[in-house]
Formats: structure tokens, C-alpha cells, sequence
């Protein structure tokens, strides 16, 4: 058998026994998609939002990409922020970064990658804005958990100082943001970051007229 056929059957396999468990699994989500969250994760096949949180299909809208990212230019990322706030009406918006992000990892080096390394050096610069604490961790692997974390955060940032997510805390008091970093070594997710709707944001990415 071929390894993608395998997928095939699994799937048979799979939707059997949720049809089993309950009939009207497929019925109910057929008809209606109201997720509470969104999930930014990475794309890391090690990763998947469903399985670790131990939700269900029709329980997060998911964007995924390398480490993780908000990026106010990505087209991509907006279109699905939009939809899930003013659409789909989110009520957490959740960034999850990973230790161990090959993502992480490759912009601490100076090896050029081609392409990703405009992706990444979005990375670097909150390497930069944390330089000095950065540079007193001498462990690399300490020194790349850290700059998870502090990806992470600033992602988070990242989305507070958007249009979509401002308008949404002024007129719906949601969505509330949420920095978590995953651990490969034991499964657990750490919180590092939590903004309440309404968090005042450095004032100079602030709009009053929204
Ligand atoms: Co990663």
C-alpha cells in the first residue's frame, strides 16, 4: 500500500466511528460552523491544534504558517483574521508557538535560505528588540526557547495593533488574545501572554475612528 492510501482508509476508518458515536456528527457541522476560537500555530507536523487541545472539528478556525507568525502585510492571515472576527465572531484568538521551531532556530543563524528568509526576518527583528536579554542567556537552546517566547508575545502585539482586532474591541468587547508556547518534550502548553479586549496598545498604532 502506498503511504497516501493509508490516509484514504484511515479516513473511511475515522468517519465510521464518528457516525457510530454520534449520528449526527456530520449533520450538525454540515449545516453550521460556529468556532469560538481562532488558532495561529505553526505549520510544524508536530503541532496539530485539534489534537492537543482535545477539541473537535468545528471547534477552532485554523491558519497555520512558519512559526507562527503575524505579519500586518500577509494577505493570507488577514483574510482569515477578518473572517473569523467580524464573521464568525471569535471569542479568544489564540497564537501558539512551540519550543523547538525550526522556524526559531533558522533565524538565529546567518545561513541564507532563499525565500523563508524574508519570513523569518520578521523573527530577527524581535531578536533585536530584546537584544540584551537575548545576549545574557548563553545556553543556544535556553536562548531559542526565549525568543519562542518573545516571538510569541510580540505576535500577539502583532494583533492588537490591527483594524480587524481594534474595531472588534471597541464595538464587541471581543476578541480576548492568548501568547501560548507548546512543549514537544511533554505535550503541555505554558500561557506566556493574555490581552483582555480593550488592552491600551502603544498609542502611536492606535486608531480613533474606527
Ligand atoms: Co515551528
Amino acid at each position: 500500500m502506498k503511504s497516501y492510501e493509508k490516509l484514504l482508509l484511515q479516513n473511511k476508518a475515522w468517519a465510521n466511528e464518528k457516525v457510530t458515536d454520534d449520528p449526527e456528527f456530520f449533520s450538525r457541522l454540515a449545516s453550521i460552523q460556529t468556532p469560538e476560537f481562532l488558532w495561529i500555530g505553526c505549520s510544524d507536523s508536530r503541532v496539530p491544534a485539534n489534537e492537543i487541545t482535545g477539541t473537535q472539528p468545528g471547534e477552532i478556525f485554523v491558519h497555520r504558517n512558519i512559526a507562527n507568525l503575524v505579519v500586518h502585510t500577509d494577505l493570507n492571515l488577514l483574510t482569515v483574521l477578518d473572517y473569523a472576527v467580524t464573521h464568525l465572531k471569535v471569542k479568544h484568538i489564540i497564537v501558539c508557538g512551540h519550543y523547538g521551531c525550526g522556524g526559531v532556530k533558522a533565524a538565529m543563524t546567518h545561513h541564507s535560505l532563499g525565500i523563508i528568509d524574508k519570513w523569518l526576518r520578521n523573527i530577527k527583528d524581535v531578536h533585536r528588540l530584546h537584544r540584551e536579554r537575548m545576549d545574557a542567556m548563553k545556553d543556544p537552546e535556553a536562548q531559542a526557547d526565549l525568543l519562542v517566547e518573545l516571538s510569541v508575545k510580540e505576535q500577539v502585539m502583532n494583533l492588537a495593533k490591527t483594524a480587524i482586532v481594534q474595531k472588534a474591541w471597541k464595538h464587541k468587547h471581543r476578541p480576548q488574545l492568548h501568547g501560548w508556547v507548546y512543549s514537544l518534550k511533554d505535550g503541555l502548553i505554558k500561557n506566556v501572554i493574555e490581552m483582555e479586549a480593550g488592552t491600551r496598545i502603544d498609542s502611536l498604532y492606535e486608531y480613533d475612528d474606527l
